[in-house]
């Protein structure tokens, strides 16, 4: 419950300042009690006036104001919250407080508290996708700091492209989650994601297509949730899940290791394209090309990790949920491979080439289960992730 929770909510300068209005109402429906910090900058874009009606409280303003201090010291303020949330977070903010700044209220209180710090950063993609910023966002995560979005999207600016704060739903239940308030608090939720490697020889490998970005989506999704998830991937392009226990793994048969290791869970969902074969007898040493003519690889068939879990006799997972990516009769082989491995639920969905799914931001995607399927609208893979976490949390009631 959200209710009686005390959030310190720091306003710092760009556009989507306004969306801290929103945030600040949705918080007050749900009984929270929100003290807002508004950076100088903040206040070229919302007015203390209007966050103070909303927030039915005062405004703590960066001027240096002798009668806040005597009310309330900043260092005080700092601590007073249960959590504190950054909304939005520019990339100035996010680099001040890598660095350890504290010229200003907001710098000071965010190097002053003792609780846990969510940011919401908000700001152009290029500005987001700069080495500096996604430095000083890495710096942040080493810290502890938590991060709910950027979004993907078109900017105020005109340009697409993640940068975008996410939505006061989003941050609402980000900040239920930091709270540790989710529909999932306490549940171990184990994910696999990414392709595998399958060695040649210590430095050829054969892989897929496979980035991840469905795998990644599902974890953040689950972690907005309040869930403790394993997070077991191969090599994938797409970023790592924020919140998650990440094990990294290449082959087949180092996901399985990896997911026997952190069974028990709850609930297990196989995002990853598993490669179904493993090179035989791997070379140690690189192959030599003018060796002996073309070489001839032979293949061994890799453990099936999902029918395996599936069909656990003891200890197996309340839900376990598959993927089956397929390139016809999408339905009709997803059913009979849901039956094949002995999962609860598969989520299928086309990836022929002409859907741009594989590598692409979204899926299109139909789940089946025990009571037939459902075909869900073509979405982003995070609103897709976001989709199946609530039925997870629903199933799990
Ligand atoms: O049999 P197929 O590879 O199409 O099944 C896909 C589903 O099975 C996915 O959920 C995938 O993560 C899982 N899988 C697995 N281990 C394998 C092959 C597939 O867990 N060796």
């Amino acid at each position: 419950m959200l209710a009686g929770k005390h959030v310190l909510l720091i306003v710092s300068g760009g556009i989507a300042a306004f969306k801290a209005l929103d945030l600040i109402r949705r918080l007050r429906e749900r009984s929270v009690q929100v003290t807002p910090v508004l950076t100088r900058a903040a206040e070229e874009f919302v007015t203390p006036l209007s966050v103070s009606a909303l927030a039915g409280t005062k405004v703590y303003r960066d001027l240096f104001d002798l009668t806040d201090e005597a009310e309330m010291g900043h260092i005080e303020l700092s601590r007073a919250a249960d959590l504190v949330v950054v909304a939005p977070a520019t990339a100035d903010l996010m680099a001040k407080m890598a660095s350890g700044l504290a010229n200003d209220l907001a710098s000071t209180l965010l190097l002053a508290t003792d609780k846990r710090v969510l940011i919401a950063p908000a700001m152009n993609v290029r500005m987001w996708e700069h080495p500096a910023t996604q430095r000083n966002l890495t710096t942040l995560q080493g810290d502890g700091i938590l991060t709910v979005g950027p979004n993907d999207g078109d900017m105020a600016c005109g340009e697409f492209g993640p940068g975008r704060m996410s939505e006061p739903l989003e941050i609402v239940e980000a900040i239920s989650a930091a709270l540790g308030d989710g529909p999932l608090k306490g549940r171990r939720i184990l994910v696999t994601s990414g392709p595998t490697h399958e060695p040649i020889d210590p430095v050829r490998y054969i892989a897929n297509r496979s980035s991840g970005a469905q795998g990644t989506a599902i974890a953040e999704a689950l972690v907005a949730l309040g869930a403790e998830v394993q997070f077991i991937t191969g090599p994938a392009s797409a970023p790592m899940p924020r919140g998650a226990q990440i094990v990294k793994v290449n082959s087949a048969r180092e996901m399985k290791d990896a997911v026997d290791a952190a069974l028990p869970a709850e609930v297990a969902i196989f995002a990853a394209a598993v490669a179904d074969w493993h090179v035989a007898g791997a070379s140690d040493s690189k192959i030599k090309k003018d060796k002996d003519g073309l070489p001839t690889l032979q293949f061994a068939e890799n453990p099936d990790i999902l029918a395996g879990v599936s069909q656990m006799k003891k200890g197996r997972p309340k839900l376990v949920v598959g993927f089956a990516a397929e390139t016809d009769d999408v339905i009709a082989n997803a059913t009979s491979k849901r039956q094949r491995k002995g999962c609860d639920w598969i989520v299928a969905n086309d990836v022929s080439p002409e859907t741009g799914i594989m590598g692409g931001a979204e899926n299109d995607v139909t789940l089946i289960h025990g009571d037939g399927s459902e075909d869900w609208p073509r979405m982003s893979k995070t609103a897709v992730a976001q989709r199946l976490a609530a039925r997870i949390a629903e199933a799990l009631k």
